[in-house]
């Protein structure tokens, strides 16, 4: 068992095989790392992460209902069972150079026979001034970090004697802005973590502890059915989830926001904690790519592939998730299922390249023939299909809404069954068992116990 777990017992890098250099460890390109066979390549990774982020249980991370360690695990776990040492290195690639093929890293270049981007998107502000220095984002492990602390630090700060009324009203207003999935599942978590503990703990300050969410457009949930985005909107209402939509956010200050009300006449918010969920925006080193590339990448909003994942204008290269534009979604479902797929269309292609040769070396006729037969059957690789699986949202008080494919058309279900559902879903999707016995125990400890109010 244990000699299979340590790169020591795996071969070592072959100088003879094609080298595919894989960028990022999320969910696409730990898809493809999981399924790529690396007796035809060698395989090098580059993330300035060295671990994997089960994302969808992020927002729980930010109130103290699981632990970031129960969601994450190393790259170098996740490639031990390979037959071939993976290298991995932990650094940030700066730049893609096609003609070279090679790519920077921090000091040095990396030499590729295939690229493989799978880097992501970065978090959308739409130069709307003040987000980067006063909002918190919710993307990684640290931003889920730094939500939590700020938290407990409003909390803590509004339990200060001598303070205004009106300033203890600004700590405890915590205002979210954007009402897609992030900042609704987000919103959700912090009614449960103020309803389930924080009133319990801080009785003086319960009542005048608020939630409001932003949204610039009709409604919150643009994506899921009209039926769920209005039980999601009179469920934020039972909860006293202050929704302002049609209310786009214009400036964001140090105590308060900026914005636009639906009438089109300005108005300011004072908020304690700002949480940022706009959605995503092109990585400059994606954006660099893209403008070295003008003939053929002409989308500002990502990069574009052919069927096969093919970055278009590229032979070599290939790019899957959220660094790419697609008719598809960005989310983590796309990302899984282009990374799986990319590493089927890798194996045929050194299967390609396996029966050219021994079609050369047939000896008979008979021999030909029958590799020729196979050579096609391998060539004829078929474009990536996605296959939607459906979508959930957790929406707090153990409630969550789901619109899953059924037949030609769609089941809706919202509430405590579907919450049950979203649960099982989640946790039959966690990376590994390791994961799956950290987040179980994560939700048993705050059943018994309740969430950790200590500010880290
Ligand atoms: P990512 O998972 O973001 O991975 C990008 C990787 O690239 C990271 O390892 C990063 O460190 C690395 N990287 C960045 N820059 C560089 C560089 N210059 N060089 C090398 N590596 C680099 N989707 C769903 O389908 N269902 C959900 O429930 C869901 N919940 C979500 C909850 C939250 C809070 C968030 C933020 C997203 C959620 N999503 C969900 C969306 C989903 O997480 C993304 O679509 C998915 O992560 C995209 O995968 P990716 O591999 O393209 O990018
Ligand atoms: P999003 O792009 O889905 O939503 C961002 C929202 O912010 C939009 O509704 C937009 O109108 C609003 N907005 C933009 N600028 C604004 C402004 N200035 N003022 C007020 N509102 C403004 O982004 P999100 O939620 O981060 O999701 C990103 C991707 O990740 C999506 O594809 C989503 O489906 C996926 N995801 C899926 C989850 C799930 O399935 N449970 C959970 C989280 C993310």
């Amino acid at each position: 068992m244990w000699e299979q777990r340590n790169p020591v017992f795996q071969a070592e890098i072959d100088p003879s095989k094609k080298t595919i250099v894989v960028l990022g460890s999320g969910w696409a390109s730990t898809s493809f790392l999981k399924a790529i066979d690396t007796d035809h390549y060698n395989v090098v990774v580059v993330s300035p992460r060295n671990y994997f982020l089960f994302t969808p249980l992020l927002p729980s991370c930010t109130v103290g209902t699981i632990d970031v360690r129960s969601l994450i695990e190393p790259v170098r776990f996740i490639t031990r069972h390979k037959s071939r040492e993976v290298r991995v290195y932990e650094a940030e690639c700066t730049d893609i150079d096609t003609d070279t093929k090679t790519i920077t890293i921090t000091v040095s270049t990396l030499a590729y026979d295939y690229l493989v981007i799978g880097v992501g998107a970065q978090n959308q502000t739409f130069g709307i001034k003040g987000v980067e220095q006063y909002g918190c984002f919710l993307k990684e492990v640290w931003d889920a970090q730094k939500i939590r602390s700020k938290l407990m630090d409003c909390i803590e700060t509004a339990a200060f004697p001598g303070q205004s009324p009106e300033e203890i009203d600004r700590l405890l207003h915590m205002v979210v802005v954007g009402g897609g999935p992030t900042g609704v599942e987000y919103a959700a978590e912090l009614h449960d973590f103020l309803v389930d503990d924080l009133s319990s703990w801080y009785p003086e300050l319960a009542g005048k502890i608020k939630i409001t969410l932003v949204e610039a457009l009709l409604n919150l949930l643009p994506a899921f059915s009209k039926q769920l985005i209005e039980y999601t909107e009179s469920t934020f209402k039972e909860q006293n989830i202050t929704i302002h939509t049609k209310t786009m956010v214009k400036e964001v200050r140090e105590k308060d926001i900026v914005v636009q009300k639906p009438d089109g006449t300005p108005d300011t918010i004072p908020y304690g904690l700002l949480v940022w969920a706009t959605g995503n925006t092109t990585r400059p080193l994606i954006k660099n790519l893209i403008a070295r590339l003008p003939e053929t990448q002409t989308i500002r909003r990502g990069l574009e592939v052919d069927d096969w994942l093919r970055l278009k204008g590229t032979e070599e290269i290939f790019a899957l998730g959220d660094a790419t534009a697609t008719k598809y979604a960005p989310t983590a479902q796309v990302a899984a299922q282009q990374g799986k797929y990319l590493a089927r269309l890798f194996h045929q292609l050194a299967m390609q390249e396996l029966l050219q040769n021994e079609v050369g070396l047939a000896s008979t006729d008979a021999e030909k023939v029958a590799k020729e037969r196979k050579l096609r059957k391998v060539k004829d690789i078929k474009p990536f299909k996605y296959s939607h699986q459906g979508s959930l949202c957790y929406i707090g008080s153990d409630k969550a809404i789901a619109d899953l494919p059924f037949g030609q058309g769609n089941v809706s279900s919202g509430g405590v069954a579907t919450y049950a559902f979203w649960r099982s879903a989640y946790i039959s999707n966690l990376f590994s068992s390791r994961n799956r016995a950290l987040v179980i125990t994560d939700w048993l400890k705050k059943t018994v116990l309740g969430r950790d109010i200590s500010r880290e």
